[in-house]
């Protein structure tokens, strides 16, 4: 009775043990942690109560070649940086632009998209282009994704007090249905989504502002940086980048 006692006992303590070790997660060196902001089609986004998108994709890919499980963990597109940073994350992938104030808290990866800062107005907007956000006067009401480029580019050009930040691209595109902003500027991909996914709405033939999406890693995480740029050149090279961007995005015309 008392040896199966004490193993009882031995098993409890190595399972507390287990315990302790698993709940850290950096224990679990196998799992790729992406923190994210699942609201930004068609990078990333919900379809059947699951994260799906272009970045996803990479990500899963890139996790396949690390040896690797990702997870996705859907947060706030301010949170992505800092959690990054503070090594919640492993990595923040987000079609996030490399911009030197990140810079500051995380490196990025090489590039694997590009992206352009547009704007959304109503079909029968009195905005005819971007110039005409910046005219003498002009007085119109810009909505954007919070923390995002959109936000900083609007409110260094327009003045903060013409930007209203919402938590996600769609929740800023509601805001100019219902008339409360005159126009969203946010990413081109996003913008045709919501463009396509609401009816009265067009996006402006004049774009904002180019950028390069990157992933996000912790500085002192230079062997994941080294290792996730390898894999990107190796998916870039074997075409999986392009056949997982054509899928989302189909070709025009
Ligand atoms: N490219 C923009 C930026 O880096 C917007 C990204 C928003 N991404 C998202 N998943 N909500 O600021």
């Amino acid at each position: 009775m008392k040896k199966v006692l004490a193993v009882a006992l031995c098993l409890l303590m190595i399972g507390a043990i287990c315990c302790v070790a698993g709940c850290g997660k950096k224990a679990d060196d196998n799992v790729l942690t992406m923190g994210t902001n699942v609201a930004f089609p068609p990078y990333e986004y919900y379809e059947g109560g699951k994260p799906v998108g272009i970045d996803v994709e990479i990500a899963e890919k890139l996790a396949e070649k690390l040896g690797m499980t990702l997870k996705v963990e859907d947060i706030a597109f301010n949170a992505i940086v800092d959690g990054v940073k503070s090594g919640k994350y492993d990595i923040g992938m987000a079609g996030m632009t490399v911009r030197p104030d990140r810079l500051e808290n995380v490196n990025f990866s090489n590039t694997y998209a590009k992206g352009v800062q547009v704007v959304i107005v109503k079909k029968d907007s009195a905005i005819t282009s971007v110039d005409d956000l910046g005219a003498e006067g002009a007085t119109y009401k810009i909505g954007v994704q919070t923390a995002t480029t959109g936000d900083a580019y609007a409110q260094d050009d327009f003045g903060s007090d013409r930007v209203t930040g919402y938590n996600a691209g769609a929740d800023a595109v509601e805001a100019l249905k219902t008339g409360k902003v005159d126009c969203v500027i946010i990413d081109n991909e996003p913008a045709k989504a919501f463009v396509r996914a609401n009816e009265g709405l067009k996006i402006l033939e004049t774009a904002y502002a180019d950028e390069d999406y990157a992933i996000a890693v912790a500085k002192e995480n230079t062997e994941l940086l080294e290792k996730i740029n390898k894999a990107l050149k190796e998916l870039t090279d074997d075409g999986t980048i392009a056949q997982i961007v054509a899928k989302y995005i189909p070709a025009e015309g």
